[in-house]
């Protein structure tokens, strides 16, 4: 009897040893829910073990992920006043920007990375300015120079425009480097579809459009060509890292970016995508962290260097556990 690829699957040893793909806690970025006001911790009904804090309860939350080894948080900012054009997103004392200063100060070792958007912040959820019942590119993009611009003052490290206007990648990079932020990274959502996945989001962070949807600027999901377009025009425009969202609908999308550009790539692992996991869980359906890791593996070995999840913190624990064995 002869074996063939069998020789090699024997024993965890050689397993081990030809494994070709590897999770590491560096890989994660935790995604937190901000919401100003005092007093708040309020789990996600439709995304379990997530909660919107209120600063003054974020600081166990911020510890544990410190002490589990992840390295990086990316923040979304839940307002008090939302008004048409989602100003409070560049008020100097705005949730986010507050947010920024509190984590750096207390966790300095931790990677700060905010959410560049308004859907968070404007009375009709959508993510800009809106002209009718569109959203205007150059009008949001003004605004978005205001709003990174309180980021970087705040001391941000990262900032991930995740709003899919034309051109956002130029202008972030313009009015960073004019006001001395030479070196904060932008990560572009380049690739960022309309998506139904983002349906437990929009609840976390409050987010949903009044009316109409996002189709006129995220991108279609039946379009893969078009994808290496967004991609192009975000390196074009000096984009650091290149993201693609969300993440296991379209594992080609993530291989295809990985193939055709030399820039790191990120993948959102979106919330519906954890709410189906934790879903299935709880019923006792599937084991919940053997396909949470097992999910966190496919979207690193399709070509993702980096991975922003809700499970991060598990993920985390489940690495440390493996590594004790
Ligand atoms: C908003 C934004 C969304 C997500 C991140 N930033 C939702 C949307 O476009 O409606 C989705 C994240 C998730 O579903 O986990 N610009
Ligand atoms: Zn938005």
């Amino acid at each position: 009897m002869k074996l063939g690829l069998r020789n090699n699957r024997k024993t965890e040893e050689i397993r081990a040893k030809v494994r070709e793909t590897h999770l590491h806690v560096s890989d994660f970025i935790y995604p937190l829910f901000i919401e100003e006001g005092t007093n708040i911790k309020k789990e996600i009904v439709s995304m379990p073990g997530i909660f919107r804090y209120s600063l003054d309860q974020i600081n166990d939350e911020l510890k544990e992920v410190v002490d589990l080894g992840i390295k990086s948080v990316l923040l979304f900012g839940i307002p008090l006043l939302k008004d048409a054009e989602g100003s409070e997103s560049w008020n100097d004392e705005g949730i986010i920007q507050q947010a920024i200063r509190y984590i750096k100060k207390e966790y300095p070792q931790l990677q700060v990375i905010a959410d560049v958007c308004f859907c968070e912040y404007t009375n009709h959820g959508h993510c800009g300015v809106l002209c009718g019942q569109d959203v205007d590119n150059d009008l949001t993009l003004i605004n978005t120079r205001k709003q990174v611009l309180a980021q970087a003052k705040a001391g941000v490290d990262m900032v991930a425009p995740s709003g899919m206007m034309d051109f956002v990648v130029r202008e972030i990079r313009d009015e960073l480097d004019k006001n001395g932020f030479q070196h904060i990274p932008i990560m572009g959502y380049s690739v960022k579809y309309a998506s139904a996945y983002y349906g437990p989001f929009r609840d976390a962070a409050d987010s949903t459009p009044s009316f109409g949807d996002r189709r006129t600027y995220q991108m279609d999901a039946a379009n893969r060509n078009e994808a290496i377009k967004e991609a192009q025009a975000d390196v074009d425009e000096g984009a650091d890292i290149l993201m693609v969202k969300p993440a296991l609908s379209y594992l080609d999308i993530i291989r295809d970016l990985k193939n055709n550009f030399d820039l790191p790539i990120a993948a959102y692992n979106v919330s519906g995508e954890y709410a189906m996991i934790k879903a299935a869980g709880k019923n006792g359906w599937i084991d919940e962290q053997k396909v949470m890791m097992e999910t966190l593996l496919s979207i690193k070995r399709a070509g993702a260097d980096i991975i922003i999840t809700y499970f991060a913190k598990e993920a985390a624990k489940q690495l440390k556990k493996g590594s004790k064995n």
